[in-house]
């Protein structure tokens, strides 16, 4: 046996493949239950004690060095495979960069879930524009200063055709598409010829509200404000309304709320008044209604708009506008913890 076992090992040795199929069926040839180095184990096992203690160690060293060859052997295979297709497929993979989401989209997501729940509806409107729908519709005067070169992007002069100035553009569309009661939310992308500074953009964010029926009070307004403004910065937020003018509401106003990084204290964000500014808003001026053929004497609403830009500035206390298009990852993927 000790000759048969000497053979073998002299035949493995010396055993050379020319592929990987060659070394498996090597593999099984000596190293399979019916291989030859079994065969010889199942011999081994009828044998008597002093033939045990000589051939033991040969035989297993036998099979040690077979196991060993054909481990060497399937390596060598594969890292030739490798140099060959140019491919390891056996490296680890890159691990995946999860995305996040973007600050302006967080903060509008969050609003938008604030008026859901009051039950608007979000209804979205087009960014080229006509005159109608971003000015004539909503009562702007034919001089109107927002109606000149400098703020309006113009495609076309005659007839007009415009880049929206204002996310309030899509309250005519609303009127003319939706049945009363009218609750839609807009949010969007506008468009103003503005030099581009920390403060300015000339592409910025807006989200617009409007709701109509009948017996809408200047009370309904100011309690859907109050709302909006505790569910976003905090439950002690208190608001202010201040009178001020749109062509489209009367009466409007412009609302503060109490800052919330100091609390109404005085700080440098809210340059020492306690109080930041949020949005315009007001009732839906009568004309406006008329024009979009609305009995303005059955039907009353009122309408909003803030800019998305400023609100998530304050919420974050982000310093320069112009982080929010550069889409640097090191400032966007503080954004997203938990998301
Ligand atoms: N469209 C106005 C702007 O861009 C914002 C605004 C003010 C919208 C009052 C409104 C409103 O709906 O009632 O400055």
């Amino acid at each position: 046996m000790l000759e048969r076992i000497n053979l073998l090992l002299e035949e493995i040795k010396t055993f050379k493949p020319n592929n990987i199929e060659e070394v498996e069926n090597f593999r099984i040839k000596h190293l399979s239950k019916k291989g030859s180095i079994s065969e010889l184990f199942n011999e081994f096992k009828t044998l008597d004690g002093s033939a045990k203690r000589e051939l033991g160690k040969p035989l297993n060293q036998l099979k040690q060095i077979t196991i060993q060859k054909v481990n060497e052997l399937k390596e060598e295979f594969d890292t030739a495979n490798v140099q060959k297709s140019g491919f390891d497929l056996s490296l680890p993979a890159y691990p995946i960069k999860h995305g996040g989401r973007h600050p302006l989209s967080l903060v509008k997501n969050e609003i938008i879930g604030i008026f859901n729940r009051l039950g608007f509806t979000i209804s979205e409107g087009p960014e080229i524009e006509d005159d109608w729908h971003n000015f004539s519709s909503l009562n702007f005067p034919e001089e109107h200063p927002a109606r000149d070169m400098q703020d309006t992007f113009f495609i076309e002069k005659n007839p007009d055709v415009l880049l929206r100035t204002h996310t309030s553009s899509v309250q005519a569309h609303d009127m003319e598409e939706h049945s009363l009661p009218i609750r839609c939310l807009t949010p969007g992308r506008v468009f103003r010829n503005e030099a581009i500074s920390a403060r300015a953009h000339c592409i910025f964010h807006q989200i617009e509200c409007l709701y109509i029926d009948k017996d809408v009070s200047f009370a309904d307004l100011k309690q859907c404000l109050s709302y909006f403004a505790k569910e976003f910065f905090g439950e002690k937020t208190e608001i202010r309304l201040r009178p001020s003018y749109f062509p489209f509401t009367e009466p409007s106003a412009e609302m503060d709320v109490t800052c919330s990084l100091c609390g109404g204290k005085g700080c440098n964000v809210c340059k020492g008044t306690g109080w930041l500014e949020i949005l315009g808003c007001g009732m839906v001026d009568p004309n406006v209604l008329e024009l979009n053929n609305i009995d303005s004497k059955v039907y009353s609403g009122f309408a909003l708009g803030m800019g998305i830009e400023r609100i998530t500035m304050l919420k974050y206390g982000i310093k320069d506008l112009r982080l929010f298009f550069e889409n640097d990852i090191r400032f966007l993927e503080q954004f997203n913890a938990g998301v």
